[in-house]
């Protein structure tokens, strides 16, 4: 059997299926910045992804595809419903965003969490070559890491997550909390987006795994009494800037942009783009931009927003109430403020490829990332990326991890109605020279952190991590 240098696992694999003319099935590539990252790296050194494929009830044979290994890992109806949907996103996601929604806790849905981190890792172990590289990715997998160390203490271990980790006294509340714990650090090298994050998981491994911590590493007693040694580093992610930079040249998509806006009347553009998720702040987005229509500050004649929520786990209780919630909200705007030629609120229950969304951002004024919790936010990341021309305002939620790198933002508290409301209206009205300035500072750091400088830079770091592991034991 065939093995590979470096696997990859994440939930799902970064592959989106079609049916080809011949009725058999066709994969591309989605667009997202990590496997655009990795693709290269896996292509020259021999490189496998193991993840689902995003059908229920079925079994698929590892495929090559695009020169990296899939390996589909199934997960029954049921799991997806336990495993997907339960722990994974009614309990893990609302309670590592400061519990926005309430985490429910189950023990059915903690079984079906185990045994399905316990199948990704055994298709780890199996196509995983000797000594290879197994970089495991966010909140679905947590306890990946040490199951795989039980298959194959061989391989080099890394885990990176790319939500927020909560602070002690709301990670307390997870019965399994010791469990979790345990499962991260299981491997050699465990990453975050932000320093605060990084800061909450080690309180967290001090206080309920006990295990002593000391400069963000972790000593593991092994069964024969030797030591390892767990590092915890902050790996802030990024976008690939190349595809955004070369996207936001091309002359259709600039064609695109300006048909967008003149489609708006000339107005100005203020756009919001995010999955359809409560941790995105949209309500409370949407509640600002209502009131400043309401009192006079902003005219309908003068502005519109523009709101792409892409829809998203729409089984999960909390997301079916917040669809309710914004399409209520958005519809008493536009009933109380539209014109017969103009509409205060464009709302579009849709996702796009990415050269549409770089037509949006090419076409926005204000871009409004306003999330109430956000491990880093790329949509902020790729507007900056795409305003060669450096104009355009950067409205940017404090509670994003992006906040941390993009202090050039105009920064803002969305629990703050009234502040933000403020922060709107001062991105509407900024002089060109103060947001060229902004542009500029704020181009200079996201295209100087790309994806490729971030994947480069946690590998080179987990073989580091690996080496003193070993030699200190
Ligand atoms: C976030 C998570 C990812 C997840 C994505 C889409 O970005 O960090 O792990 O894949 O949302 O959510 P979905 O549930 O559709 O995979």
């Amino acid at each position: 059997p065939t093995t590979y240098d470096l696997v990859v696992v994440s939930n799902r694999l970064p592959v989106d299926r079609s049916a080809s003319s011949d009725g058999s099935d066709e994969w591309t590539r989605s667009p997202g910045g990590l496997v655009t990252a990795l693709h290269p790296i896996m292509q020259r050194n021999g490189g496998a992804w193991v993840g689902w494929h995003g059908a229920p009830d079925e079994q698929l044979e590892d495929f090559d595809h695009d020169g990296m290994r899939l390996v589909p890992v199934p997960l029954s109806a049921a799991e997806v419903s336990t495993y997907y949907e339960g722990f994974s996103n009614g309990t893990l996601w609302p309670l590592f965003h400061d519990v926005i929604a309430p985490p429910e806790y189950h023990r059915t849905w903690w079984e079906a969490y185990r045994d399905v981190n316990q199948r990704f890792a055994r298709e780890c172990a199996r196509v995983a070559g000797p000594g290879a590289t197994v970089w495991i990715q966010d909140y679905q997998l947590l306890l990946v890491p040490a199951l795989l160390r039980q298959l194959r203490p061989d391989v080099k271990i890394g885990f990176f997550l790319h939500i927020p980790f909560p602070p002690a006294e709301l990670f307390a509340q997870l019965p399994w909390r010791r469990e979790v714990l345990e499962g991260m650090i299981g491997a050699t090298l465990v990453g975050f987006q932000r320093q605060s994050d990084t800061a909450n998981f080690l309180r967290c491994v001090r206080r309920f795994a006990q295990r002593p911590v000391k400069n963000k590493r972790i000593d593991v007693e092994m069964s024969d009494g030797r030591i390892r040694h767990v590092r915890a580093e902050t790996f802030p992610i990024s976008i690939d800037t190349d595809v955004i930079k070369r996207l936001a040249q091309d002359p259709d998509i600039r064609q695109r942009a300006a048909t967008i806006r003149e489609s708006l009347g000339g107005r100005k553009v203020i756009l919001g783009v995010d999955r359809l998720d409560y941790t995105k702040g949209i309500r409370h987005r949407i509640k600002a931009y209502g009131e400043l229509l309401n009192d006079g500050t902003i005219n309908v004649e003068d502005a519109a927003l523009i709101q792409v929520a892409s829809p998203s786990r729409e089984r999960v209780s909390s997301y079916i109430q917040l669809r309710e919630d914004v399409e209520l909200a958005v519809g008493r705007i536009n009933g109380n403020f539209d014109t017969l030629e103009h509409t205060a609120i464009r709302y579009l229950h849709h996702s796009y490829p990415m050269d549409e969304m770089v037509a949006l951002y090419l076409a926005a004024d204000v871009m409004l990332v306003t999330a109430l919790r956000d491990g880093m936010n790329l949509v902020a990341k790729e507007y900056v990326a795409s305003r060669q021309d450096e104009t355009g305002v950067l409205v940017l939620s404090e509670f994003a991890g992006a906040a941390d790198e993009l202090g050039a933002a105009v920064l803002t508290n969305p629990h703050d109605i009234e502040g933000m409301k403020e922060d709107i209206v001062r991105a509407l009205t900024m002089t060109p020279e103060e947001s060229a300035r902004r542009m500029k500072k704020l181009r200079k750091q996201v295209l100087a952190n790309d994806i490729d400088r971030w994947s480069a830079t946690f590998l080179e770091n987990l073989d580091d991590a690996a080496t003193a592991s070993l030699t200190q034991t």
